[in-house]
């Protein structure tokens, strides 16, 4: 979590390190566990009577219902800002915003455009600032796709993770999770600057990283051997102006069954999601038997859940884990 004070936020993985990142993981599975549990008669409500501010600057389905549904089940309230109401440094500056929303609220979940808006956020809000997604970076989605794996079982520092089409944020995100968790990252993006990651996340990350960060511009080179294949949009949100021009560019960065062919035959294929079928990804290959889109769309709201767990109670948070290394050391000693 990045620390601006002495209270945490979760802008990106820059303040994480890979034992937090795993612990964040087996907090997830027994979130997620507890879902279960809660459908029998057992919730599982940490963060009673705390209230949650959510702006969305862009629009959004997974991101914004994951984090209200998780928000409810763990006995909080949500309330949604739509970014056009409220008007981030239109209506109001947004350090403003961030200290009123401090005086009312638990903690700010925010969608926005600038990266630089959402670190402005967090260093006037007294309460924790969650990213949840800018221009910059998309970690609560890059978060839950590795647990995804990791729930699988398939997270080795072997494991080869191929990003097909647009450096942007949301390979941002992964680049920057390769910097702190070894695996095998692989960007396959067009061969021009703009389509390239950020400079520094990129500098950082393989300065840092014990696994291997490749860019690359042939996407059949890049999906040699591959044990999962992930797509995004060609035009994200924001960049609806350029929509023409990028069908154009990517028309080469399509996840299908013949780039599909080239991975492993055990390759699986993400995607964050919203899909464009037909475009980034065929819908034989969405709907296939390799897909696991699903799965890591729903990870979302486990994932989301145990990063606010840790951000509102981190008592219970440090608990859950002190219990989970007595568990075992006890289960070492039986066997
Ligand atoms: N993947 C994702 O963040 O989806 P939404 O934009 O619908 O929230
Ligand atoms: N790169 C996409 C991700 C959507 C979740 C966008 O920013 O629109």
């Amino acid at each position: 979590m990045d620390n601006h004070t002495n209270k945490r936020d979760f802008l990106g993985f820059s303040h994480l390190d890979a034992g937090k990142i795993i612990e964040l993981f087996d907090f997830s599975l027994f979130i997620k566990k507890q879902r279960r549990e809660a459908a029998a008669g057992q919730p599982y409500k940490p963060i009673t009577g705390k209230t949650v501010a959510m702006i969305f600057n862009k629009p959004s389905l997974r991101t914004r219902v994951s984090f209200e549904i998780g928000i409810h089940e763990l006995g909080g309230y949500a309330i949604n800002l739509e970014g056009k109401s409220i008007g981030v440094n239109s209506r109001e500056a947004v350090e403003d915003i961030a200290q009123l929303l401090s005086r009312y609220n638990d903690a700010i979940v925010a969608r926005l455009h600038e990266h630089s808006v959402i670190e402005a956020l967090a260093k006037h809000a007294s309460i924790p600032v969650i990213n949840a997604l800018t221009d910059l970076s998309h970690p609560c989605q890059i978060l839950a796709d590795a647990f995804t794996l990791y729930e699988k079982g398939l997270w080795h520092e072997k494991i080869k993770v191929v990003f097909v089409g647009d450096g942007n944020n949301v390979a941002n995100s992964w680049i920057e999770l390769a910097g702190i968790l070894p695996f095998h990252f692989v960007l396959a993006c067009p061969d021009e600057s703009k389509y390239m990651p950020d400079t520094k996340i990129l500098e950082s990350a393989r300065k840092n990283t014990k696994g291997t960060i490749e860019i690359v511009h042939d996407p059949k080179e890049a999906a040699r051997d591959a044990d999962v294949l992930y797509a995004d949009v060609w035009t994200s949100m924001g960049q609806e102006d350029e929509a023409e021009k990028r069908l154009q560019t990517f028309r080469e960065y399509q996840v299908n069954p013949e780039l599909l062919k080239i991975a492993k035959p055990s390759a699986l294929v993400m995607h964050c999601m919203p899909a464009h079928r037909g475009q980034e990804i065929t819908a034989e290959v969405m709907d296939g038997p390799q897909s696991i889109i699903m799965d890591e769309a729903e990870n979302r709201l486990h994932v989301q859940k145990a990063i606010l767990v840790k951000l509102l109670n981190h008592e219970e948070y440090r608990k859950f884990h002190l219990t989970h290394r007595l568990q075992n050391v006890a289960r070492k000693l039986k066997s």
